[in-house]
């Protein structure tokens, strides 16, 4: 049962329509104008308004203008005996939903019409809810994706911290063990990096480099103290004691996600370009280019300290050694970045 609003200033035509919809069952509220039917609607809100074109104080064309405006999910029916086509089509253009020429002869049309009219404004209905619950879910969507990535953001800041305290401990155990070989880590790490923004790498490319630097000997916690610091030549086994402590610095670090190859980095410290270096005997460009700045770096810096078993060269002879060997130990444009930053 829907309620309807009838508007005509003919009293007869009103009780006619009427007594036919209030037939089929249902409630039919009556006015005589136009500004008395826009009175009625504002206090009743009937689900369909039929309404008279002509008619004293407040035609049509008045309700069909003020209804587009203040309800426009209402349908209105004009329904005009004096109408022209010219009107009909105004009306609709106005906002009208349908047009009927009086005399209503055929009442079955009207309520067939009235009830096409409620299915639309039903269908129109369910679409607008619909597109509400549909923006309202893509409203629910984007507050959970930032959540989410408010979250996530959150989950790798804790990562990055906890694995920047995971290193620093790595260090501060290996500064236990041997004291040189932590100083030797950070020393070659800033020597590195400088040698890679000489090269134009990129900051995150000079992250990984600063790691790799800080790490490459964290593999020497595996060696006894007593070859590290052993002050006379060492015996074959005990060199392969010192060489191993790249393989055992790659397992330490190789399942921890840094953003670049700092496990890599550290196994392939002392390749050599010439491919005489441990642990593979890679070569030339089979070696990351990180790792012969490592390698330049590392010799360098250990070149410059005093070890258990000698003294430490001035950097001037250190620095010579190294532009020497480019080509051989090391690689030549590595050589050329070191010269430009070192002095
Ligand atoms: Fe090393």
């Amino acid at each position: 049962m829907a309620k309807i609003l009838c508007i005509d200033d003919e009293p007869i035509l009103r009780l006619i329509t009427s007594d036919y919809l209030g037939d089929m069952g249902h409630e039919v509220l009556e006015a005589s104008s136009g500004a008395e039917g826009l009175t009625l609607f504002r206090r009743y809100r009937p689900d369909i308004v039929l309404s008279d074109l002509r008619m004293p104080d407040g035609d049509g064309f008045l309700v069909v203008t003020h209804l587009a405006e203040e309800a426009p999910e209402t349908p209105v029916v004009i329904i005009s005996g004096t109408g022209t086509l010219d009107d009909a089509v105004k009306t609709m253009r106005l906002g009208a939903w349908d047009y009927l020429s009086k005399p209503l002869k055929d009442m079955p049309l009207l309520g067939q019409t009235v009830e096409r009219m409620l299915n639309k404004a039903r269908e129109r209905r369910n679409a607008s809810q619909y597109l509400l619950n549909l923006e309202s879910r893509v409203n629910e969507l984007e507050h959970e994706l930032q959540s989410w990535s408010s979250s996530h953001k959150d989950t790798v800041l804790r990562l990055e911290a906890a694995l920047k305290t995971s290193i620093g401990s790595l260090n501060l155990a290996l500064r236990e063990k041997d004291p040189y070989t932590a100083g030797h880590n950070e020393r070659v790490a800033r020597i590195s990096v400088d040698i890679g923004i000489a090269l134009g790498l990129g900051e995150q490319e000079q992250e990984v480099l600063m790691l790799a630097g800080l790490l490459h000997d964290i593999g020497k916690i595996g060696v006894p103290e007593s070859i590290l610091n052993k002050r006379i030549a060492l015996s074959p086994d005990e060199l392969e004691e010192i060489r191993s402590h790249v393989t055992c610095g790659y397992r330490i670090l190789c399942n921890i996600p840094f953003d670049g190859p700092v496990a890599e980095l550290v196994l392939q410290h002392h390749e050599r370009y010439d491919g005489s270096g441990y642990p593979k005997g890679l070569a030339g460009e089979g070696i990351l280019l990180e790792a012969r700045i490592l390698a330049v770096a590392d010799v360098y810096e250990a070149l410059c300290s005093d070890r258990p078993y000698r003294a430490g060269l001035n950097p001037v002879d250190a620095a010579s050694y190294v532009f020497k060997n480019a080509g051989t130990h090391f690689c030549p444009k590595c050589v050329d970045a070191f010269r430009q930053i070192i002095f």
